[in-house]
Protein backbone atom coordinates (compact mmCIF):
# COMPACT_ATOMS: atom_id res chain seq x y z
CA UNK A 1 0.00 0.00 0.00
CA UNK A 2 0.88 3.38 -0.90
CA UNK A 3 -0.12 6.94 -0.06
CA UNK A 4 -1.23 9.54 -1.71
CA UNK A 5 -0.24 12.40 -0.11
CA UNK A 6 2.75 12.58 1.72
CA UNK A 7 2.32 15.62 4.87
CA UNK A 8 5.74 17.15 5.22
CA UNK A 9 7.63 17.67 8.38
CA UNK A 10 9.65 19.76 10.31
CA UNK A 11 12.46 19.78 12.44
CA UNK A 12 15.49 21.39 12.44
CA UNK A 13 19.05 20.60 12.20
CA UNK A 14 20.72 22.97 10.16
CA UNK A 15 24.35 22.70 11.11
CA UNK A 16 26.72 22.15 7.72
CA UNK A 17 28.40 25.87 7.43
CA UNK A 18 30.66 24.05 5.57
CA UNK A 19 32.52 25.35 2.37
CA UNK A 20 29.95 23.14 0.44
CA UNK A 21 30.71 25.02 -3.11
CA UNK A 22 34.53 24.55 -3.15
CA UNK A 23 35.04 22.05 -5.81
CA UNK A 24 37.48 19.51 -3.83
CA UNK A 25 39.48 17.57 -5.94
CA UNK A 26 40.60 15.04 -3.89
CA UNK A 27 38.64 12.40 -2.07
CA UNK A 28 37.07 14.81 0.53
CA UNK A 29 33.74 14.82 0.27
CA UNK A 30 32.69 14.98 3.34
CA UNK A 31 31.98 19.06 2.99
CA UNK A 32 28.62 17.39 0.75
CA UNK A 33 27.88 14.89 3.65
CA UNK A 34 24.57 15.38 4.90
CA UNK A 35 24.63 15.33 8.90
CA UNK A 36 20.95 14.95 8.60
CA UNK A 37 17.89 16.57 7.18
CA UNK A 38 15.44 17.73 9.13
CA UNK A 39 12.77 15.59 10.25
CA UNK A 40 14.61 12.27 8.80
CA UNK A 41 14.36 9.17 10.86
CA UNK A 42 17.98 7.15 12.28
CA UNK A 43 19.60 5.35 9.20
CA UNK A 44 22.49 3.54 9.05
CA UNK A 45 23.27 4.69 5.24
CA UNK A 46 25.22 7.94 4.16
CA UNK A 47 23.96 10.73 2.53
CA UNK A 48 25.57 12.96 0.90
CA UNK A 49 24.28 16.53 -1.70
CA UNK A 50 25.62 19.35 -3.27
CA UNK A 51 27.07 21.11 -6.42
CA UNK A 52 29.37 20.01 -9.40
CA UNK A 53 30.50 22.86 -11.35
CA UNK A 54 30.31 21.74 -15.06
CA UNK A 55 31.02 25.50 -16.69
CA UNK A 56 33.34 27.90 -14.38
CA UNK A 57 33.05 30.81 -17.34
CA UNK A 58 29.57 30.85 -17.12
CA UNK A 59 29.24 29.52 -13.64
CA UNK A 60 27.00 26.17 -14.20
CA UNK A 61 26.26 24.05 -11.73
CA UNK A 62 24.80 20.60 -11.46
CA UNK A 63 23.20 20.16 -7.81
CA UNK A 64 23.10 15.91 -6.75
CA UNK A 65 21.88 14.29 -3.87
CA UNK A 66 23.58 10.79 -3.28
CA UNK A 67 22.34 7.87 -1.21
CA UNK A 68 24.74 5.18 -0.76
CA UNK A 69 23.27 1.56 -0.54
CA UNK A 70 21.22 0.76 2.69
CA UNK A 71 23.66 -2.46 3.20
CA UNK A 72 27.11 -2.85 2.51
CA UNK A 73 27.58 -0.19 0.03
CA UNK A 74 31.16 -1.18 -1.04
CA UNK A 75 29.83 -4.26 -2.87
CA UNK A 76 26.64 -2.41 -4.29
CA UNK A 77 26.97 -0.70 -7.95
CA UNK A 78 26.14 3.00 -8.45
CA UNK A 79 23.03 3.83 -9.88
CA UNK A 80 22.13 7.46 -11.97
CA UNK A 81 18.55 8.23 -11.83
CA UNK A 82 17.30 11.17 -14.21
CA UNK A 83 13.72 12.61 -14.32
CA UNK A 84 12.49 13.96 -17.70
CA UNK A 85 10.20 17.27 -18.04
CA UNK A 86 12.40 18.31 -19.77
CA UNK A 87 13.52 20.40 -16.84
CA UNK A 88 11.77 18.58 -13.73
CA UNK A 89 13.51 17.63 -10.79
CA UNK A 90 15.33 13.78 -9.96
CA UNK A 91 15.51 14.67 -6.63
CA UNK A 92 11.94 16.26 -6.14
CA UNK A 93 10.10 13.65 -8.13
CA UNK A 94 12.63 10.38 -8.74
CA UNK A 95 14.19 10.81 -4.57
CA UNK A 96 11.28 11.76 -2.71
CA UNK A 97 8.18 10.15 -4.66
CA UNK A 98 9.78 7.02 -6.25
CA UNK A 99 12.29 5.16 -5.73
CA UNK A 100 14.71 7.27 -3.20
CA UNK A 101 14.52 6.46 0.95
CA UNK A 102 12.35 8.99 2.14
CA UNK A 103 8.94 10.67 1.75
CA UNK A 104 7.84 14.03 3.16
CA UNK A 105 4.65 13.34 5.42
CA UNK A 106 3.56 16.17 7.90
CA UNK A 107 6.48 17.23 9.88
CA UNK A 108 8.44 14.25 8.89
CA UNK A 109 10.35 12.21 6.45
CA UNK A 110 9.26 8.90 6.39
CA UNK A 111 11.03 5.68 4.78
CA UNK A 112 10.27 4.07 1.68
CA UNK A 113 10.32 0.35 2.61
CA UNK A 114 10.85 0.10 -1.26
CA UNK A 115 13.82 2.68 -2.08
CA UNK A 116 15.95 1.65 -4.76
CA UNK A 117 19.42 2.14 -1.96
CA UNK A 118 18.11 -1.52 -0.63
CA UNK A 119 19.84 -3.05 -4.04
CA UNK A 120 22.48 0.27 -5.06
CA UNK A 121 24.37 3.57 -4.14
CA UNK A 122 21.77 6.18 -5.80
CA UNK A 123 22.80 8.96 -7.25
CA UNK A 124 20.10 11.84 -7.69
CA UNK A 125 21.07 14.73 -10.51
CA UNK A 126 18.90 17.46 -10.89
CA UNK A 127 19.92 18.22 -14.46
CA UNK A 128 20.14 20.49 -16.61
CA UNK A 129 20.65 24.08 -15.20
CA UNK A 130 17.61 25.88 -14.05
CA UNK A 131 16.29 22.55 -12.67
CA UNK A 132 15.70 22.53 -8.85
CA UNK A 133 18.51 23.73 -7.20
CA UNK A 134 21.02 23.85 -10.15
CA UNK A 135 21.88 27.15 -11.60
CA UNK A 136 23.92 29.08 -13.87
CA UNK A 137 24.59 32.36 -12.63
CA UNK A 138 24.39 33.71 -15.91
CA UNK A 139 20.58 33.67 -16.50
CA UNK A 140 20.96 34.35 -20.07
CA UNK A 141 22.61 30.33 -20.18
CA UNK A 142 19.18 28.80 -19.79
CA UNK A 143 17.58 29.51 -23.23
CA UNK A 144 20.21 27.95 -25.28
CA UNK A 145 19.87 24.55 -23.60
CA UNK A 146 18.89 21.83 -25.02
CA UNK A 147 19.61 18.05 -25.95
CA UNK A 148 23.37 18.45 -26.62
CA UNK A 149 24.28 20.60 -23.81
CA UNK A 150 22.60 18.32 -21.32
CA UNK A 151 24.67 15.48 -22.49
CA UNK A 152 27.69 17.26 -22.43
CA UNK A 153 27.74 18.68 -18.71
CA UNK A 154 25.89 15.14 -17.48
CA UNK A 155 28.78 13.35 -18.86
CA UNK A 156 31.53 16.11 -17.39
CA UNK A 157 29.44 16.04 -14.37
CA UNK A 158 29.94 12.58 -13.52
CA UNK A 159 33.53 13.07 -14.60
CA UNK A 160 33.96 15.73 -11.86
CA UNK A 161 31.66 14.01 -9.09
CA UNK A 162 34.25 10.93 -9.69
CA UNK A 163 36.84 13.48 -8.40
CA UNK A 164 34.67 13.68 -5.12
CA UNK A 165 33.76 10.08 -5.21
CA UNK A 166 37.10 8.49 -6.25
CA UNK A 167 35.69 4.85 -4.75
CA UNK A 168 33.02 4.62 -7.19
CA UNK A 169 34.71 5.26 -10.18
CA UNK A 170 35.41 2.10 -11.59
CA UNK A 171 32.20 0.86 -9.66
CA UNK A 172 29.56 -0.98 -12.20
CA UNK A 173 27.50 2.04 -13.42
CA UNK A 174 23.81 1.75 -14.26
CA UNK A 175 21.72 4.67 -15.85
CA UNK A 176 18.39 4.63 -15.41
CA UNK A 177 15.07 7.47 -15.54
CA UNK A 178 12.08 7.77 -17.35
CA UNK A 179 9.80 9.86 -19.63
CA UNK A 180 12.42 12.53 -21.27
CA UNK A 181 15.07 10.80 -19.47
CA UNK A 182 14.56 8.62 -22.83
CA UNK A 183 16.85 11.38 -24.36
CA UNK A 184 18.66 12.32 -21.89
CA UNK A 185 19.70 8.66 -20.83
CA UNK A 186 20.76 7.10 -24.39
CA UNK A 187 22.63 10.50 -25.15
CA UNK A 188 25.11 10.70 -22.23
CA UNK A 189 25.82 6.79 -22.54
CA UNK A 190 26.41 7.63 -26.16
CA UNK A 191 28.87 10.09 -24.92
CA UNK A 192 30.48 7.75 -22.40
CA UNK A 193 30.63 4.89 -24.68
CA UNK A 194 32.75 7.32 -27.16
CA UNK A 195 34.75 8.75 -24.03
CA UNK A 196 35.94 4.94 -23.27
CA UNK A 197 37.48 4.59 -26.56
CA UNK A 198 40.13 7.49 -25.43
CA UNK A 199 40.30 6.47 -21.47
CA UNK A 200 38.13 3.90 -19.88
CA UNK A 201 36.47 5.33 -17.11
CA UNK A 202 32.52 4.79 -17.18
CA UNK A 203 32.16 1.03 -16.04
CA UNK A 204 28.45 1.20 -18.07
CA UNK A 205 27.03 -2.15 -17.03
CA UNK A 206 22.94 -1.19 -17.97
CA UNK A 207 20.66 0.95 -19.04
CA UNK A 208 16.81 1.35 -17.60
CA UNK A 209 14.39 3.51 -19.32
CA UNK A 210 11.05 4.17 -17.91
CA UNK A 211 7.95 5.17 -19.93
CA UNK A 212 10.30 6.84 -22.39
CA UNK A 213 10.65 9.26 -25.27
CA UNK A 214 11.94 7.26 -27.55
CA UNK A 215 10.52 8.08 -31.00
CA UNK A 216 8.13 10.89 -30.29
CA UNK A 217 5.58 9.88 -33.72
CA UNK A 218 5.33 6.11 -31.94
CA UNK A 219 5.36 7.26 -28.56
CA UNK A 220 2.76 9.94 -28.80
CA UNK A 221 0.79 8.10 -31.56
CA UNK A 222 -0.16 5.27 -29.40
CA UNK A 223 -1.95 7.57 -27.10
CA UNK A 224 -5.51 7.58 -29.04
CA UNK A 225 -5.69 3.49 -29.02
CA UNK A 226 -4.83 3.52 -25.38
CA UNK A 227 -7.17 6.25 -24.08
CA UNK A 228 -9.72 4.91 -26.64
CA UNK A 229 -9.37 1.67 -25.65
CA UNK A 230 -9.66 2.41 -22.08
CA UNK A 231 -13.13 4.44 -22.40
CA UNK A 232 -11.61 7.85 -21.99
CA UNK A 233 -12.66 8.60 -25.59
CA UNK A 234 -15.61 7.74 -27.70
CA UNK A 235 -15.47 5.79 -31.14
CA UNK A 236 -16.17 8.83 -33.36
CA UNK A 237 -13.25 11.24 -31.51
CA UNK A 238 -10.79 8.18 -31.68
CA UNK A 239 -11.22 7.67 -35.82
CA UNK A 240 -10.75 12.08 -35.71
CA UNK A 241 -7.78 11.34 -33.03
CA UNK A 242 -6.36 9.12 -35.63
CA UNK A 243 -7.27 10.20 -39.46
CA UNK A 244 -8.13 13.98 -39.05
CA UNK A 245 -5.23 14.80 -36.63
CA UNK A 246 -2.96 13.28 -34.38
CA UNK A 247 -1.01 13.84 -31.38
CA UNK A 248 2.45 13.90 -32.94
CA UNK A 249 1.04 16.28 -35.68
CA UNK A 250 -1.19 18.38 -32.69
CA UNK A 251 2.48 18.49 -30.97
CA UNK A 252 4.50 20.05 -33.61
CA UNK A 253 2.13 22.32 -34.56
CA UNK A 254 1.93 23.46 -30.76
CA UNK A 255 5.61 23.46 -30.61
CA UNK A 256 5.84 25.74 -33.94
CA UNK A 257 3.38 28.03 -32.45
CA UNK A 258 0.53 27.18 -34.82
CA UNK A 259 -1.84 25.02 -34.13
CA UNK A 260 -4.29 24.08 -37.24
CA UNK A 261 -7.87 24.49 -36.79
CA UNK A 262 -8.48 21.02 -37.36
CA UNK A 263 -5.94 19.70 -35.00
CA UNK A 264 -7.20 22.77 -32.60
CA UNK A 265 -10.92 20.93 -33.03
CA UNK A 266 -9.66 17.52 -32.61
CA UNK A 267 -7.80 17.66 -29.44
CA UNK A 268 -10.59 20.21 -27.91
CA UNK A 269 -12.79 16.96 -28.48
CA UNK A 270 -10.44 14.93 -27.29
CA UNK A 271 -9.64 17.00 -23.79
CA UNK A 272 -12.90 17.66 -23.46
CA UNK A 273 -13.94 13.72 -23.10
CA UNK A 274 -11.19 12.14 -21.01
CA UNK A 275 -11.90 15.19 -18.56
CA UNK A 276 -9.41 16.32 -16.36
CA UNK A 277 -10.13 15.20 -13.71
CA UNK A 278 -8.97 11.75 -15.27
CA UNK A 279 -4.50 11.62 -14.49
CA UNK A 280 -3.31 11.54 -17.59
CA UNK A 281 -0.34 9.71 -16.46
CA UNK A 282 -2.12 6.73 -14.18
CA UNK A 283 -5.77 6.41 -15.91
CA UNK A 284 -6.99 4.40 -13.09
CA UNK A 285 -5.53 6.42 -10.04
CA UNK A 286 -7.67 9.37 -8.95
CA UNK A 287 -6.19 12.61 -9.14
CA UNK A 288 -3.79 14.43 -7.03
CA UNK A 289 -0.13 14.46 -6.69
CA UNK A 290 0.38 17.85 -8.02
CA UNK A 291 4.22 17.19 -8.42
CA UNK A 292 4.42 14.16 -10.03
CA UNK A 293 1.40 15.18 -12.33
CA UNK A 294 3.60 18.23 -13.37
CA UNK A 295 6.44 16.42 -14.19
CA UNK A 296 6.00 15.83 -17.57
CA UNK A 297 3.90 18.78 -18.40
CA UNK A 298 6.31 19.68 -21.76
CA UNK A 299 5.34 16.59 -23.47
CA UNK A 300 2.06 16.59 -22.89
CA UNK A 301 1.29 20.14 -23.70
CA UNK A 302 -2.64 20.84 -23.91
CA UNK A 303 -2.79 20.15 -20.20
CA UNK A 304 -0.73 22.81 -18.87
CA UNK A 305 -3.61 25.51 -19.42
CA UNK A 306 -5.74 23.39 -17.60
CA UNK A 307 -4.29 21.82 -15.04
CA UNK A 308 -5.65 21.65 -11.86
CA UNK A 309 -4.08 21.51 -8.44
CA UNK A 310 -5.70 18.89 -6.42
CA UNK A 311 -3.63 18.52 -4.01
CA UNK A 312 -2.79 22.19 -3.27
CA UNK A 313 -0.12 21.58 -0.44
CA UNK A 314 2.83 19.86 -2.18
CA UNK A 315 4.50 18.30 0.38
CA UNK A 316 8.10 17.88 -1.25
CA UNK A 317 7.60 21.55 -2.71
CA UNK A 318 6.87 22.43 0.79
CA UNK A 319 9.82 20.58 2.61
CA UNK A 320 12.44 21.74 -0.13
CA UNK A 321 10.90 25.36 0.22
CA UNK A 322 12.53 25.53 3.94
CA UNK A 323 15.30 27.19 4.78
CA UNK A 324 16.90 24.08 6.91
CA UNK A 325 16.02 21.65 4.63
CA UNK A 326 17.93 23.97 1.93
CA UNK A 327 20.52 24.33 4.65
CA UNK A 328 20.75 20.56 5.46
CA UNK A 329 21.34 19.80 1.47
CA UNK A 330 23.89 22.65 0.73
CA UNK A 331 21.66 23.77 -1.49
CA UNK A 332 21.20 27.43 -3.18
CA UNK A 333 18.83 29.25 -4.86
CA UNK A 334 20.42 31.62 -7.67
CA UNK A 335 18.05 33.37 -10.11
CA UNK A 336 15.19 31.63 -8.67
CA UNK A 337 13.28 32.57 -5.28
CA UNK A 338 11.57 28.77 -4.78
CA UNK A 339 12.46 25.38 -5.56
CA UNK A 340 9.89 24.15 -8.57
CA UNK A 341 9.37 20.60 -9.45
CA UNK A 342 9.65 21.84 -12.82
CA UNK A 343 11.70 24.81 -13.55
CA UNK A 344 10.03 28.10 -15.27
CA UNK A 345 13.00 29.83 -15.73
CA UNK A 346 14.78 26.78 -18.34
CA UNK A 347 13.75 27.68 -21.88
CA UNK A 348 14.85 24.31 -23.36
CA UNK A 349 14.62 23.76 -26.99
CA UNK A 350 11.27 21.75 -27.35
CA UNK A 351 11.94 20.70 -30.84
CA UNK A 352 14.54 18.03 -29.57
CA UNK A 353 11.64 16.39 -28.51
CA UNK A 354 11.30 15.25 -31.99
CA UNK A 355 15.55 13.69 -32.38
CA UNK A 356 14.42 9.62 -32.18
CA UNK A 357 17.15 8.10 -29.39
CA UNK A 358 15.70 4.86 -30.16
CA UNK A 359 18.50 4.66 -32.83
CA UNK A 360 20.90 5.82 -29.75
CA UNK A 361 19.80 2.40 -27.76
CA UNK A 362 20.43 0.19 -30.62
CA UNK A 363 24.15 1.60 -30.67
CA UNK A 364 24.23 1.03 -27.00
CA UNK A 365 23.00 -2.55 -27.36
CA UNK A 366 25.45 -2.85 -30.00
CA UNK A 367 28.54 -1.99 -28.03
CA UNK A 368 27.03 -5.17 -25.62
CA UNK A 369 25.72 -2.56 -22.64
CA UNK A 370 22.06 -4.26 -21.47
CA UNK A 371 19.12 -2.18 -22.02
CA UNK A 372 15.54 -2.38 -20.31
CA UNK A 373 12.58 -0.16 -21.41
CA UNK A 374 9.47 -0.86 -19.01
CA UNK A 375 6.31 0.60 -18.92
CA UNK A 376 4.28 1.47 -16.26
CA UNK A 377 0.97 0.10 -17.64
CA UNK A 378 -1.74 2.13 -16.67
CA UNK A 379 -0.36 5.07 -18.05
CA UNK A 380 -1.38 7.37 -21.09
CA UNK A 381 1.14 9.83 -21.99
CA UNK A 382 3.85 7.57 -22.83
CA UNK A 383 1.77 4.18 -23.32
CA UNK A 384 3.20 0.59 -23.52
CA UNK A 385 2.13 0.15 -26.53
CA UNK A 386 4.43 2.47 -28.40
CA UNK A 387 7.13 1.23 -26.13
CA UNK A 388 6.48 -2.10 -26.77
CA UNK A 389 6.26 -1.26 -30.59
CA UNK A 390 9.90 0.53 -30.60
CA UNK A 391 11.72 -2.42 -28.75
CA UNK A 392 10.48 -4.93 -31.13
CA UNK A 393 11.41 -3.18 -34.49
CA UNK A 394 14.72 -2.37 -32.91
CA UNK A 395 15.39 -6.24 -31.95
CA UNK A 396 13.77 -7.01 -35.45
CA UNK A 397 16.61 -4.46 -36.90
CA UNK A 398 19.41 -5.51 -34.86
CA UNK A 399 18.87 -9.43 -35.70
CA UNK A 400 18.31 -10.19 -32.38
CA UNK A 401 15.47 -12.95 -31.57
CA UNK A 402 13.32 -13.33 -28.32
CA UNK A 403 15.55 -15.58 -26.27
CA UNK A 404 12.72 -15.30 -23.68
CA UNK A 405 9.05 -15.19 -25.01
CA UNK A 406 6.68 -12.82 -24.07
CA UNK A 407 5.57 -13.96 -20.47
CA UNK A 408 4.15 -13.07 -16.97
CA UNK A 409 6.37 -11.85 -14.32
CA UNK A 410 6.08 -12.37 -11.13
CA UNK A 411 6.06 -10.21 -7.64
CA UNK A 412 5.09 -11.96 -4.67
CA UNK A 413 2.06 -14.86 -5.80
CA UNK A 414 0.20 -11.93 -8.14
CA UNK A 415 1.56 -10.92 -11.97
CA UNK A 416 3.98 -7.80 -11.64
CA UNK A 417 3.68 -7.22 -15.26
CA UNK A 418 4.39 -9.10 -18.61
CA UNK A 419 8.21 -9.05 -20.12
CA UNK A 420 10.20 -10.09 -23.40
CA UNK A 421 13.92 -10.41 -23.85
CA UNK A 422 15.66 -10.37 -27.02
CA UNK A 423 19.13 -11.65 -27.85
CA UNK A 424 19.68 -11.74 -24.08
CA UNK A 425 20.12 -7.87 -23.87
CA UNK A 426 17.31 -5.87 -24.93
CA UNK A 427 14.44 -6.50 -22.77
CA UNK A 428 11.03 -4.82 -22.44
CA UNK A 429 8.82 -5.35 -19.46
CA UNK A 430 5.81 -4.25 -18.03
CA UNK A 431 4.50 -3.32 -14.67
CA UNK A 432 0.83 -4.18 -13.79
CA UNK A 433 -1.10 -1.13 -12.54
CA UNK A 434 1.74 1.41 -12.13
CA UNK A 435 1.62 5.22 -13.65
CA UNK A 436 4.16 6.82 -15.98
CA UNK A 437 6.21 7.76 -12.36
CA UNK A 438 6.10 3.12 -11.72
CA UNK A 439 8.29 3.28 -8.55
CA UNK A 440 5.94 5.68 -7.15
CA UNK A 441 2.36 3.91 -7.83
CA UNK A 442 4.12 0.17 -7.62
CA UNK A 443 6.98 0.49 -5.00
CA UNK A 444 6.98 -3.13 -4.98
CA UNK A 445 6.96 -4.29 -7.87
CA UNK A 446 9.37 -1.82 -9.42
CA UNK A 447 12.05 -2.60 -6.71
CA UNK A 448 11.82 -6.54 -7.99
CA UNK A 449 12.13 -5.41 -11.43
CA UNK A 450 15.37 -3.35 -10.65
CA UNK A 451 17.04 -5.81 -8.65
CA UNK A 452 16.94 -8.12 -11.73
CA UNK A 453 17.98 -5.40 -13.97
CA UNK A 454 21.21 -4.91 -12.19
CA UNK A 455 21.38 -8.38 -11.58
CA UNK A 456 21.29 -9.32 -14.89
CA UNK A 457 19.01 -12.13 -14.35
CA UNK A 458 15.31 -12.89 -15.83
CA UNK A 459 12.22 -11.52 -13.56
CA UNK A 460 10.86 -14.11 -11.68
CA UNK A 461 8.68 -16.49 -13.80
CA UNK A 462 7.15 -18.18 -11.03
CA UNK A 463 5.96 -18.11 -7.42
C1 LIG B 1 0.26 11.53 -38.04
O1 LIG B 1 0.05 12.66 -38.83
C2 LIG B 1 1.10 12.94 -39.72
C3 LIG B 1 0.79 14.27 -40.39
O2 LIG B 1 -0.53 14.31 -40.86
C4 LIG B 1 1.27 11.81 -40.71
O3 LIG B 1 2.35 12.04 -41.57
C5 LIG B 1 1.49 10.51 -39.94
O4 LIG B 1 1.52 9.43 -40.82
C6 LIG B 1 0.43 10.29 -38.90
N1 LIG B 1 0.78 9.14 -38.06
C7 LIG B 1 -0.09 8.23 -37.68
C8 LIG B 1 0.44 7.11 -36.86
O5 LIG B 1 -1.26 8.30 -37.96
C1 LIG C 1 17.26 -16.21 -35.07
O1 LIG C 1 16.19 -17.02 -35.51
C2 LIG C 1 16.27 -17.37 -36.85
C3 LIG C 1 15.00 -18.12 -37.25
O2 LIG C 1 14.70 -19.12 -36.31
C4 LIG C 1 17.54 -18.22 -37.08
O3 LIG C 1 17.66 -18.57 -38.44
C5 LIG C 1 18.74 -17.38 -36.67
O4 LIG C 1 19.91 -18.17 -36.76
C6 LIG C 1 18.58 -16.88 -35.24
N1 LIG C 1 19.64 -15.94 -34.95
C7 LIG C 1 20.40 -16.03 -33.86
C8 LIG C 1 21.44 -14.98 -33.72
O5 LIG C 1 20.25 -16.90 -33.04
Amino acid sequence: MYSLSWKTMAMAVGLLLLFSSMEVESSLSLPDKIIKLPGQPQVSFQQFSGYVTVDEKNQRALFYYFVEAEIDPASKPLVLWLNGGPGCSSLGVGAFSENGPFRPNGEVLVRNEYSWNKEANMLYLETPIGVGFSYSTDASSYVAVGDKITARDNLLFLQRWFLKFPQYKHRDLFITGESYAGHYVPQLAELMIQFNKKEKLFNLKGVALGNPVLEFTTDFNSRAEYIWSHGLISDSTYRLFTSACNYSRYVSEYYRGSVSPICSRVMNQVTKETSRFVDKYDVTLDVCISSVLSQSQVISPQQVTERIDVCVEDETVNYLNRKDVQGAFHARLVNVNRWTVCSNILDYKLLDLEIPTISIVGSIVKAGIPVLVYSGDQDSVIPLTGSRTLVHGLAKELRLNATAPYRVWFEGKQVGGWTQVYGDILSFATIRGASHEAPFSQPERSLVLFKSFLQGRPLPEAF
